[in-house]
């Protein structure tokens, strides 16, 4: 993985060849800069499926989400939360650790409880271990099924795209801790 360069900064070289050519016609410039990659062989995208559960844990001794923001308004809108969410494979925080969810979510809606998303799932385990994917979307909490897009990732989940569909599994109004559970669907090579 790491002998030669990523991927993606050839992809976006050989996505930037229109423009350059463009730019080149314009102004006659060489465009020495940019190597257009022939592949031998063509490489196939993958679409995987799998489940986790998000653990965002406010309260007690140890939280993984921290109100970093606080609301000047009464309805908490602008609030931001940092969370280094553990990410388990069942929706028990004992079952297996498989990364982290690492980033922060904003209140972004002054009519709902609407959040902006801003997060890198990062695996731990296996093959995995390493890799990240990027989800970036809207989730309004009390909807049963909020889906937000999976806009990138590294490593294994290179040139990921996708989306997940998040369902809250288990919601603690006393202490404000809730366990939800990620279906994630993404193509990737
Ligand atoms: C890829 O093919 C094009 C067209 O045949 C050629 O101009 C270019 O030099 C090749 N790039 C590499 C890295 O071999
Ligand atoms: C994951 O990778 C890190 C850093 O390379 C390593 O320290 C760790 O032991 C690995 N974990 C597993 C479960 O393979």
């Amino acid at each position: 993985m790491a002998t030669t360069l990523p991927n993606s900064f050839f992809i976006i070289l050989v996505g930037s060849v229109l423009l350059a050519s463009i730019l080149c016609q314009a102004t006659g410039e060489a465009d020495d800069f940019l190597v257009e990659l022939n592949q031998s062989k063509p490489i196939k995208e993958k679409l995987s499926r799998f489940r986790v559960y998000w653990h965002d844990i406010i309260g007690g001794r140890n939280p993984t989400s921290v109100q970093v923001v606080r609301s000047p308004t009464h309805n908490g809108f602008g609030t931001v939360n940092m969370i280094d969410n553990p990410l388990t494979l069942g929706p028990e925080l004992s079952s297996k650790l498989v990364g982290k969810a690492q980033g922060f979510y904003a209140l972004a809606s002054q009519e709902e409880l609407g959040l902006l998303m801003t997060m890198n799932f990062v695996f731990t385990e296996g093959k995995y271990n390493g890799s990240t994917i990027a989800v970036l979307g809207r989730n309004a909490v009390f909807n049963e099924v909020r889906e937000m897009p999976v806009i990138g990732g590294s490593g294994l989940f290179r040139f990921a795209r996708g989306y997940v569909q998040a369902r809250t599994h288990t919601l603690d109004a006393k202490t404000g801790d809730a366990t939800v559970e990620y279906n994630v669907y993404v193509m990737h090579y």
